[in-house]
């Protein structure tokens, strides 16, 4: 085989040969963005899923399909320990540069940029990162309260009306947008309201783990009202089948029928373990058709790529005793735990679990699906679990 057209891409945003099984969220995106252009009200969309489900890939898609029509688009990754403001701040600044160059100096785009450069004050942002360039008047009282809940909005209400002035849609599509903390959630969540409330053409698409919903919910009551939270999950056997098949397909390389079964067996769907499979099968063949016997073979390479990469990096950022924590849950089995059964295992009192929890939830390494459940964010993980620590002391 061919290694250089092995066409599979397993990796963090990677896109993948064939993007399948997502149509029906890439249509829900086309319909807000085709609606906010045309004043319409809609929900704006925070996609949520467990690891390695698509979720950037979905992200970066969707920014490509708004360029495509017109939109300008911003783009951007929150950081576990970055704030929002100063991370947000230089996009906003190119985009309204960009607005600027349009058609001359308009006062709308004029005072978008007076009122970022008051928001940029008060976070006192140093002169490379951000101020550079920016060698206007800040509009005072405009948006450097120094409370995010209300500078946010007034930022984005301004950079809205500049939107609107250029007729022109402004997507932002943030991803990992669970690390924000409850502040800066909130600021954004009210910042869209208002943006939706005067019907201004900003769309938000934003992506995170399963805990988005609650943790925007806990942040702003009325959460629900403004967005809606697509379920990116695992694709069903038939997509799972297509996203191996078609790809090589369209190299002259077929799989066998059982071929195909044992990687769905043994990746239950999930995205990135499909490409880390379908790529190290298609390497290890020697010619097509990729048999159940390469498959078979390949497994022990794909469990310790996916152990020293996908695994690992998540391993390595938990103390001792989160791990502790993570071996005990992974004890009983890959579905959610209730935190008593937890302790139990850990024969410890319930009780003292909470910040250990806290930590973990926080790290997004586990989440809750239903009131007092816990389950982890990472498929399969708790089979590394046991590989990795095969006694639980
Ligand atoms: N619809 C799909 N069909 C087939 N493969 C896909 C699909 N979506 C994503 N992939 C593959 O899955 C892998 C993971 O994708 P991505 O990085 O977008 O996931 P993610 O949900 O953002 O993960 P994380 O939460 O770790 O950031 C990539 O290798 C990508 O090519
Ligand atoms: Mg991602």
């Amino acid at each position: 085989m061919d290694l250089i057209k092995n066409p599979y891409s397993p990796g963090a945003g990677s896109p993948p040969p064939e993007l399948v099984g997502r149509d029906p969220v890439l249509e829900q995106a086309r319909i807000l963005i085709g609606r906010i252009k045309n004043k319409r009200s809609e929900k704006s969309m925070l996609l949520t899923g467990l690891r390695g489900v698509g979720k950037t890939v979905l992200l970066n898609e969707i920014d490509r399909m708004a360029k495509e029509s017109g939109c300008h688009t911003i783009s951007i990754e929150a950081h576990e320990n970055k704030a929002l403001g100063p991370m947000i701040a230089p996009y906003l600044r190119s985009l309204l540069f960009d607005l600027d160059r349009m058609a001359g100096v308009r006062d709308k785009v004029k005072r978008g940029l007076a009122v970022l450069r008051s928001f940029i004050g008060v976070l006192q942002l140093t002169i490379h990162d951000v101020t550079f360039g920016l060698d206007i008047e800040p509009e005072r009282g405009a948006a450097d309260s120094g409370d995010l809940e209300i500078d946010l909005p007034n930022l984005f209400m301004a950079i809205g009306e500049a939107a609107e002035d250029r007729k022109c849609v402004v997507v932002i599509l943030i991803d990992e947008i669970q690390y924000f903390n409850r502040v800066e959630l909130g600021a954004l969540i009210m910042a869209m309201h208002k943006v939706q409330q005067r019907q201004l053409p900003i769309v938000l698409i934003g992506a995170g783990l399963p805990i988005l919903p609650g943790l925007a919910g806990a942040s702003k009551s009325y959460a629900e009202q403004l967005f809606s939270f697509p379920d990116i999950g695992a694709l069903s056997e038939a997509d799972a089948t297509k996203a191996l098949r078609e790809p090589a397909q369209a190299q002259g390389v077929t799989f066998e029928s059982s071929a195909l079964q044992e990687i769905y067996r043994l990746t239950k769907g999930y995205p990135y373990f499909l490409q880390e499979w379908g790529y190290q099968a298609w390497n290890h063949a020697i010619s097509s058709p990729i048999t159940l016997q390469t498959v078979q073979d390949t497994t022990e390479t794909v469990i310790s790529r996916l152990d020293s990469n996908f695994f690992r990096v998540r391993f390595d950022r938990l103390t001792p005793s989160e791990k502790h924590f993570l071996r005990a849950m992974a004890e009983l089995g890959p579905n959610a735990h209730r935190t008593g059964d937890i302790a139990g295992i850990l024969n410890i009192k319930v009780g003292s679990l909470g910040p250990l929890r806290a930590r973990l939830l926080k790290k997004g390494m586990i989440y809750s699906p239903a009131y007092g459940d816990m389950a982890f964010t990472v498929p399969l993980f708790d089979e590394f679990m046991i590989r990795a620590i095969p006694d639980l002391k």
